[in-house]
C-alpha cells in the first residue's frame, strides 16, 4: 500500500516537471469545449468601465439600465448592462465573493432583479488571478462558487479579465471558469478580456468563450496611445484587426474592445467612423459613455438602424481591409441574401475623393449594384466598376451594395 503510494507520488512528480518543461499547449490533450448556444450575433449593451471606471454605484447602474430603455437604445438591440470592475471588495468567511456594501447596498441580486425587470439582462466582471485590475479579489481557487454566486444573482454574462494571472496558461484558465459557468445550468455570455496576449483569436472558442478582446484597452482617441503604449485609439486598434476575420463567426467573436463614443475625446464625424468600423468588424457593441446624459448625436449614432444591421447580420463574416493607400482604405463585409457593406474611410488630415474598383472589392467589374446609403438610410445612385466618396478628414461612407435583379 505505502509502495503504492510513493509510486503514485513519483509518477505525479514526474508528470509535473515533465508538465513544467513543455509548453502549455502540449501539456495536457485539451477539449474543445462545446458551443453553449449563446451570442449568435455579436453581443449589444453597456459596460461601466469606460466612461466611470471604479466610481460606480447601484444608482449609477439602474440609471444607465432607466436610460436604455427611455432613449431606445434597447429597441435597437442593445441588452446587456455590465457592471466591470469595483463592485466587488472582499470574500467572506466562506470565501463568498461580496459586493461594495457602500456602493451596492441593496447587493447584486437586487440590480439584477432591478436590470432584468427592465427587460435586459445583466453582467458582472472577474479575473482568474487573485486580484483584479483594480486589485478587487479575484476568482482564483474560487471559480465554481464564484459562478454559482453569480447564477444565483441572475448573471447573464461575465467579463473575465487577466490581471495578476501571469503564472496562469491563458487557455486552461478560462476553461475553468467557462466549465464552472456551465456547470450552473444557467446561460451565461462568457467574454475572455486577455487583452490578445496568447492570441485568443486561436484558442477562445475552444475554451468556451463567446467573444474575447484582441488588444489592450481603448481609449477616446482617433489614434496614438496612452499609459505607456497599453492603451491604444480606434485606428489603431482597427490595424490590428485584419486578419483575424477568419476566427469570428456566430457564437464566437474577435472583440476590438468597447465603444467609446460619446465620451468627448473625439469629434462626432470620429465617433461615427468608429461606430461603422465596429460594424463592419462584426465587433461586439457595448456602449462605453454616460447614457443618462448624452448628445442627440452620440444617440443618433448608436441607434443608426442600418449599421447596427450591418453588424448584427446573421451571417456573422467579420469584414477585412481590400483597399490600403497612404491615408485611405476601404473595407468589405458580406452580408447574408448576397449584399456587400462597402465602408470606405479617409484618415488622412485633408479631405479627399477617395475611389476604389468594384474588382478591387471582391464585386464584379460589369454588374450593376443597387447602393443603399446605411447612415442615411436611403438609396444611391446604382453602382459600376467603381465606388467613389468625397470625405473630409476622417470621415467615411458604409454602403450595402446588392447585385441588381
Ligand atoms: C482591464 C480591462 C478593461 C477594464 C479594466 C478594469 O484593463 O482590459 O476593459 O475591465 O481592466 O480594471
Amino acid at each position: 500500500m505505502a509502495l503504492r503510494r510513493w509510486m503514485t507520488a513519483l509518477v505525479l512528480l514526474f508528470g509535473l516537471a515533465i508538465g513544467a518543461a513543455l509548453p502549455a499547449s502540449a501539456q495536457i490533450a485539451f477539449k474543445p469545449r462545446p458551443d453553449n448556444g449563446l451570442a449568435k450575433t455579436p453581443p449589444m449593451g453597456w459596460n461601466s468601465w469606460n466612461k466611470f471606471g471604479c466610481n460606480i454605484d447601484e444608482a449609477t447602474i439602474r440609471a444607465q439600465a432607466d436610460a436604455l430603455v427611455s432613449t431606445g437604445l434597447k429597441d435597437a438591440g442593445y441588452t446587456y448592462v455590465v457592471v466591470d470592475d469595483c463592485w466587488q471588495v472582499a470574500r467572506d468567511a466562506d470565501g463568498n465573493i461580496q459586493a461594495d456594501p457602500k456602493r451596492f447596498p441593496g447587493g447584486m441580486k437586487a440590480l439584477a432583479d432591478y436590470v432584468h425587470s427592465r427587460g435586459l439582462k445583466f453582467g458582472i466582471y472577474s479575473d482568474p488571478g487573485n486580484g483584479t485590475c483594480q486589485d478587487r479579489p479575484g476568482s482564483r481557487g474560487h471559480e465554481y462558487q464564484d459562478a454559482a454566486t453569480y447564477a444565483r444573482w441572475g448573471v447573464d454574462y461575465l467579463k473575465y479579465d487577466w490581471c495578476n494571472a501571469e503564472d496562469l496558461a491563458a487557455r486552461p484558465a478560462y476553461a475553468t471558469m467557462s466549465d464552472a459557468l456551465r456547470a450552473t445550468g444557467r446561460p451565461i455570455v462568457f467574454s475572455i478580456c486577455e487583452w490578445g496576449i496568447h492570441q485568443p483569436w486561436k484558442w477562445g472558442k475552444e475554451a468556451g468563450g463567446n467573444l474575447w478582446r484582441t488588444t489592450f484597452d481603448i481609449w477616446d482617441h482617433w489614434s496614438g496611445r496612452g499609459n505607456h503604449g497599453l492603451w491604444l485609439g480606434v485606428t489603431d486598434i482597427l490595424d490590428k484587426q485584419n486578419g483575424l476575420e477568419s476566427f469570428a463567426g456566430p457564437g464566437h467573436w474577435n472583440d476590438p474592445d468597447m465603444l467609446e463614443v460619446g465620451n468627448g475625446g473625439m469629434t462626432d464625424t470620429e465617433y461615427r467612423a468608429h461606430f461603422a468600423l465596429w460594424a463592419m468588424l462584426a465587433a461586439p457593441l457595448v456602449a462605453g459613455n454616460d447614457l443618462a446624459s448624452m448628445s442627440p448625436q452620440t444617440l443618433a449614432i448608436l441607434t443608426a438602424k442600418d449599421i447596427i444591421a450591418i453588424d448584427q447580420d446573421p451571417l456573422g463574416k467579420q469584414g477585412r481591409r481590400l483597399v490600403k493607400r497612404p491615408g485611405e482604405e476601404v473595407w468589405v463585409k458580406p452580408l447574408s441574401g448576397g449584399a456587400t457593406a462597402v465602408l470606405v474611410l479617409n484618415r488622412s488630415g485633408e479631405t479627399r475623393k477617395v475611389s476604389a474598383a468594384l474588382a478591387d472589392l471582391g464585386l464584379s467589374a460589369d454588374t450593376a449594384y443597387q447602393a443603399r446609403d446605411a447612415w442615411a438610410q436611403k438609396p444611391l445612385a446604382p453602382v459600376k466598376g467603381a465606388i467613389t466618396a468625397d470625405l473630409p478628414s476622417h470621415a467615411s461612407i458604409i454602403w450595402v451594395l446588392t447585385p441588381k435583379a
